[in-house]
């Protein structure tokens, strides 16, 4: 497995250019699975997670040649006209759990999906009963056996649905169900991520008809049918949050381009009482950072709330903070992994519940360390950005799913780091 060596202590400087958002990449590829007109995409990342994304479609039946995508060009077409197989495995949604989504298209334009459940993950439980419950009130038949579940449906109908929680997954599978649903469809409490507006702009795009994605309610009216299209992906703000602290971290001067400071008002917000110094304009956020950082409280939410993807890149800034900062982490029950990582880095973090107190230290010292999951792994990497000395991270195939080319993008603007091929 590859490793990750960094030599902390370079101040970041200069630009770099945010990659397309994974979160809203992996749901809109899956939308195209709802028509079999052809569906070309733009600024689709190049990410373990797209690859497993496209294996998996062809594994349904797209035929779609992706080679030019695969050699590095920025824009992917899929078309579903050959769909013959209704079936996502498991080996298939364990690597990424994301394609849980395929069951709302393909029920709502198949009548029929049998999709292995997720399971849980190492930040969580990460349960699909707001997806099934979503499913059920359209209509679908819910059956589960074998650690799949089976849905089958004649014809989706339009139903009012409340989810209990603002799942992001559950609002992207019950949206893009309800397009080819009879009649309408009201989702209440839904998640208000910029990935689900970016969801539906693809979606309306292909002739569907729903309104107000963004707000706790999304009205979806049912079409017959839905055409192609021909979509640019949204910039990720997550990858976009983490470059903005790389740089608050190491003092540096750096540009992010194509960062949306209207997805990141939170991170923006806490940031600016943690005397981070930064500008922001259409092109995007420049951090130039000379005082000092100040411990803040953080505490994440669902969207416009602080995000949990941000959640560890966060801690690494308050562990080098000047004072103490309680973090609490209301997502997920298990995403503190990192902590334990960054302790061994010299951070002095305690773990009470769901709480992180984050005592500032002067500085970290390099360490070998291990990624747990993707942006645990991505914290690891800034941590190693300000430690003193060498920083070797290991299973860095974490990374690699939501972070395209970091250790390049990250040479670019001064740090130290290559990546050493592992013996896989
Ligand atoms: C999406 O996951 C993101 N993944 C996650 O990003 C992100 O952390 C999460 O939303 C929250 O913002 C993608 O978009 C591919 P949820 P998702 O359903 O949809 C509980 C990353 O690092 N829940 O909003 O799985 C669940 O257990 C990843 O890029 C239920 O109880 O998140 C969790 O506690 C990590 N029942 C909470 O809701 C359900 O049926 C939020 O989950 C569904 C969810």
């Amino acid at each position: 497995m590859d490793r990750i060596i960094i030599q902390g202590g370079k101040r970041l400087s200069g630009e770099v250019v945010v990659s397309g958002s994974k979160n809203a990449a992996l749901p809109i590829l899956i939308s195209s699975l709802l028509t079999p007109e052809p569906c070309t995409y733009q600024s689709v990342p190049h990410l373990a997670d797209i690859r497993t994304t496209i294996k998996l479609l062809s594994g349904l039946g797209d035929k779609s040649d992706n080679q030019r995508w695969l050699d590095g060009a920025d824009e992917l077409t899929l078309q579903a006209d050959q769909i013959r197989n209704f079936e996502a495995p498991y080996d298939l949604v364990k690597t990424m759990r994301a394609s849980f989504l395929v069951i709302g298209p393909l029920v709502a334009r198949f009548g029929q999906a049998r999709v292995s459940t997720p399971g849980g993950c190492a930040i969580g439980a990460r349960p699909v009963d707001l997806h099934l419950k979503g499913l059920e009130a359209l209509g679908a038949t819910i059956e589960q056996t074998h650690g799949y579940v089976e849905a089958t449906a004649a014809k989706l109908r339009g139903a009012k649905i409340y989810l209990d929680l603002p799942s992001v997954g559950a609002t992207e599978n019950i949206m893009m169900a309800a397009t080819l649903a009879e009649g309408t469809t009201l989702i209440e409490n839904a998640a208000k991520e910029p990935e689900i507006d970016d969801l539906a702009k693809a979606l309306n795009a292909m002739g569907a008809r729903i309104q107000g994605a963004g707000t706790d309610i999304i009205q979806i009216d049912g079409v017959d049918s839905l055409g192609g299209v021909n979509h640019r992906i949204i910039p990720d703000r997550i990858e976009a949050g983490s470059f903005v602290i790389a740089a608050a971290l190491t003092h540096g001067d750096v540009l992010v381009k194509g960062a949306r400071t209207d997805h990141l008002e939170a991170l923006m917000i806490k940031l600016k009482e943690a005397g981070v110094s930064f500008t922001a304009d259409g092109h995007g956020i420049r951090v130039r950072q000379n005082g000092k950082i100040k411990s803040v409280d953080v505490k994440t939410l669902p969207y416009p709330g602080f995000p949990t993807d941000l959640q560890a890149q966060m801690m690494v800034l308050m562990a080098v903070a000047d004072g103490v900062s309680v973090i609490t982490e209301t997502i997920f029950e298990n995403r503190f992994m990192h902590a334990q990582e960054l302790d061994r880095m010299g951070a002095q973090i305690k773990l009470e519940g769901s709480r992180a107190i984050v005592r500032g230290v002067g500085d970290l010292s390099g360490a070998p360390v291990m990624a747990s999951d993707l942006r645990a792994s991505v914290a690891l990497v800034l941590a190693g950005l300000v430690a003193n000395g060498t920083t070797e991270i290991s299973r860095v195939y974490h990374l690699d799913r939501g972070y395209e080319q970091i250790e390049k993008k990250l040479s670019y603007l001064g740090a130290q780091i290559v990546r050493v091929p592992g013996a896989n």
